[in-house]
């Protein structure tokens, strides 16, 4: 487990008239191409204003979904989005003569934001700290900055350039963001020794959640609810219901389900369809009367109940996903329960992954009814399981070989 002393923290860090190199993510939902604003633009901000109110020259980095996908846009719409917290300008370029001009003129207190960090190709290319420490992209940017914070403890869990390159060539710390990260996440793993523990997974990224299943369901006194497109992978693998879920995610879901402890993992009962626009609550076996391939759009009202009453047995929660299509005000209702029930409980409760803090905000619950509020997804789940963390790891390679030169 990480402990925030292992990392030089931003407050640690002399940052007047220092150009410092922040990287954030701020990566967040896109809609036919229109940003959202999320609770990872309004938390980033408050370090970016930190730094600024401090005198740091800041240059922020950040990705944007990934090159392909709907979600992988410009960061212009993210300083329309920050210049409510702070004056930003955005530089619409990353290691060019552009982007190392405006930071080589800027002033105390001035923030930039450069271009999505994944336009660049290097970024993600599976290589070692070392290797990308010397990639263009570090060569080109470290000479100009003095300082690098990196505050992306969501993507702490990717070993990409941005976030392993520069700890391994300039003194470098972590920000206000991944400080309490750290902080509450050690509470909720602290708590999940003690006791039981009830995962509530729903979501979409079944790369992240599928592994972290395969790896709780040996710890002995832990339950895991599923929903979302969790549920539809596991109820393909055992049912053989026809989902839009890939193939290798249903074939891992079915290796899953022949581990020793199986039973730990709850699939839903009953399910949610849209039928010619109204919703209609369906038993899990009686789907096929549906033609083949039906889409799950919610969990039903029985598996609500059941849920529920298995989450008030719970010394800890956590809830990373929504249930359904909350997007859709008749499929928000299993998120909305659930989420709703939690929020009244006095258990401990962890609530992660940036796509379900924007599904708290539309079902209208207060983040101030759960122990902590995680901006993390992928990285929250690797940590919990006590997996390293490569961003974190370089980060405290770079404070034993800096913290006494500077
Ligand atoms: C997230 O939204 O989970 C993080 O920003 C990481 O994004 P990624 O899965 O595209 O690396």
């Amino acid at each position: 487990m990480y402990s925030v002393d292992e990392f030089l923290r931003i407050d640690e860090l002399e940052v007047v008239g220092k150009t410092v190199l922040l990287r954030v993510d701020i990566n967040s939902r896109v809609d036919g191409g229109k940003l959202h604003m999320t609770e990872k633009i309004a938390r980033h901000a408050e370090t970016i204003v930190h730094l600024s109110e401090r005198g740091a020259k800041t240059v922020v980095i950040s990705h944007q979904g990934r090159p392909g996908d709907d979600r992988f846009i410009t960061m212009e719409q993210h300083a329309e989005l920050l210049r409510r917290f702070v004056n930003v300008t955005y530089v619409d370029d990353i290691i060019g003569p552009a982007a190392r001009d405006a930071i080589s003129g800027m002033w105390d207190g001035e923030v930039l934001l450069l271009e999505n960090v994944r336009i660049l190709s290097e970024e993600t290319l599976a290589r070692s700290p070392d290797e990308h420490a010397s990639s263009i992209f570090v060569r080109k940017l470290s000479p100009l900055c003095d300082i690098y914070i990196n505050d992306a403890f969501e993507t702490a869990h990717r070993a990409h350039a941005s976030l392993v390159g520069f700890p391994m060539v300039m003194p470098s710390g972590i920000g206000l963001v991944t400080e309490e990260e750290l902080g509450s996440l050690t509470k909720f793993v602290e708590m999940e020794m003690r006791g039981r523990c009830v995962y509530m997974l729903g979501g979409g990224k079944l790369g992240d959640v599928l592994p972290f299943i395969k790896n709780q369901i040996s710890s002995k006194s832990s339950i895991i609810l599923t929903a979302g497109r969790v549920a539809n992978a596991f109820l393909s693998a055992e049912k053989g219901v026809e989902s839009d879920v890939e193939d290798e995610y249903v074939r891992l879901a079915g290796d899953i389900l022949r581990m020793k402890n199986a039973e730990k993992i709850k699939l839903p009962d009953d399910v949610a369809l849209n039928v010619d626009g109204e919703r209609v609550e369906v038993p899990v076996d009686e789907l096929s009367k549906f033609g083949n391939a039906v889409r799950i759009y919610d969990i039903g009202g029985r598996t609500c109940d059941e849920y529920i009453s298995i989450l008030r047995s719970a010394d800890a929660i956590l809830i990373k996903g929504p249930a359904g299509v909350y997007e859709n005000e008749m499929f928000a209702e299993g998120t909305k329960k659930i989420f709703g029930a939690v929020a009244n409980m006095n258990t401990f409760s962890l609530i992660g992954g940036g796509d379900t803090t924007t599904a708290l905000n539309a079902v209208g619950i207060e983040k101030s009814a759960f122990s902590y509020v995680s901006l993390a997804g992928g990285a929250l789940l690797k940590f919990l399981s006590g997996e390293r963390l490569p961003a974190l790891d370089v980060l405290i390679l770079s404070k034993k070989k800096w913290q006494n030169k500077l």
